[in-house]
């Protein structure tokens, strides 16, 4: 800070003073290593490349591209949009041409297979604001909700600290890729009643964060089973949706609801952002889209706290609402998005690295359990992860960060640099995997 004040003993809430934020965990670890020494091709060549980051760089082109070809989305034309207009609107329904360019742009990332309504659709600055929103419309402080691990370490932060709610593990591991079962939702579920802890419902991500894959629809009907027959909520966390490789791979709780026509809908919430599939997680745009009216309401004037700016909504707005944009972006970014997975994967399995197999996301979950040896525990992951991220200068994040069980595993990005960057990290990887070797390590 630019101006030392001394500082006094003045206490501070409960909250600001509680830990349940998650940022001393090794995921901010790694960032920090990144923002001390930051990798640039001509600057700073020996430096941390960023792979703890889920962003998606590959399509900025075709965004430029958009804008560079339509002014009218960041200029002011006259009546509805124009400059006066925009500058006083704070209303929290959000711009009306907004919300149906969403719920189209939802549709649309389904292939079509599920309908969203615009009234329905709650705009909120990014899926943070929404997860964490819906958590406090969901549960009382000290109630818990069920998430499938490994899960994104922001969930820590976004579900728990303000809210005053517990995550209870749903423990997924390799045996099934790591997929959900009824057992594991039971077994969790006895051990919140075991903790005396009401179970408010069931938070899934999918694709899933940090495995890279899309859910089954067999076991989504499952997990929809189990919450109704406890009485209990199911957010569907939906922010990959549209960085799928291949649309018909993917299956959202919308379709599977309107297959059943609407039963059991009024518990379902659906949360989505155009951090990751548009790759603007600068512009904080995020919603929920709920099927029951009270949840809707409710969320809406919680939304207050959390709008997304209007000169943002009037951007989107007219970006989304072309649909021949639209629909190219959607197939060019999953090819680009499928190509740079494939040279990951295939980079890694030149040197003898395994990933599971992925069909989703930003990122591959990559398993270097092998190289544990007598150490298979989660120190000896935290080891490699220390050797990674100060010797190969790769900021990773380790399997434990999101809460997985089982040591060795990572989470490796690889949307958020250019191909070039990605061949420097593989390269900086098989001298890595070359020296372990060579020290017999495995
Ligand atoms: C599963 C999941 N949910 C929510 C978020 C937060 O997204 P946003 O930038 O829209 O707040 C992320 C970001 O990495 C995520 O991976």
């Amino acid at each position: 800070m630019g101006i030392e004040i001394e500082q006094p003993c003045v206490e501070l809430s409960k909250i600001a003073v509680s830990n349940t934020h998650g940022e001393d965990s090794p995921y901010f670890a790694g960032w920090k290593a990144y923002d001390e020494n930051p990798y640039d091709e001509i600057t700073n060549s020996p430096g941390v490349i960023q792979m703890g980051l889920a962003e998606n760089q590959v399509s900025f082109d075709l965004l430029e591209k958009y804008l560079e070809e339509h002014a009218e989305a960041f200029t002011w034309g006259k009546g509805v949009t124009s400059f006066r207009e925009n500058a006083l609107f704070q209303d929290y329904h959000g711009l009306e041409s907004f919300r149906t360019a969403m719920a189209s742009f939802m549709e649309q990332i389904r292939g079509g297979r599920a309908k969203f309504d615009p009234d329905r659709v709650v705009l909120t600055a990014g899926a943070t604001a929404a997860n964490e929103l819906l958590t406090f419309i969901l549960a009382n402080p000290g109630d818990a909700l069920l998430v499938p691990t490994p899960f994104y370490p922001g969930f820590d932060r976004d579900l728990r600290w303000r809210t005053g709610v517990n995550i209870v593990p749903i423990h997924c591991d390799s045996s099934n890729n790591f997929q959900v079962t009824p057992r594991a939702l039971e077994a969790a579920y006895k051990k919140a009643e075991s903790m005396k802890t009401k179970v408010r419902g069931v938070l899934i991500t999918n694709p899933s964060n940090p495995l890279g894959v899309t859910i089954q629809r067999s076991v989504l009907e499952e997990i929809l089973d189990f919450v109704t027959r406890k009485n209990i909520h199911l957010v569907s966390d939906e922010i990959y949706s549209g960085s799928v490789f291949s649309s018909t791979e993917f299956v959202s709780i919308a379709e599977i609801l309107e297959a059943q026509k609407y039963k059991n809908a009024e518990r379902v919430h659906i949360v989505y952002s155009l951090s990751k599939d548009l790759g603007l997680p600068g512009f904080r745009v995020g919603t929920i889209y709920s099927y029951n009216d009270k949840v809707v309401t409710t969320a809406r004037r919680m939304s207050s706290f959390t709008l997304i700016s209007s000169q943002t909504q009037h951007l989107l707005a007219t970006m989304l609402s072309d649909e021949k944009f639209t629909e190219s972006y959607i197939k060019i970014n999953r090819e680009r998005l499928r190509k740079r997975y494939q040279m990951m994967i295939e980079g890694l399995r030149n040197v003898g690295i395994e990933c599971l197999e992925g069909n989703a996301g930003l990122f591959c979950w990559m398993n270097l359990n092998p190289l544990l040896g007598k150490k298979p525990t989660r120190e000896g992951e935290l080891e490699i992860w220390n050797a990674v991220v100060h010797e190969v200068k790769l900021n990773i994040s380790p399997g434990s960060s999101c809460h997985c069980d089982e040591p060795g595993w990572f989470r490796v990005c690889f949307a958020n640099m250019s191909e070039k960057t990605l061949e420097v990290a593989l390269e900086r990887i098989r001298n890595f995997m070359k020296r372990m070797t060579d020290t017999k390590v495995f």
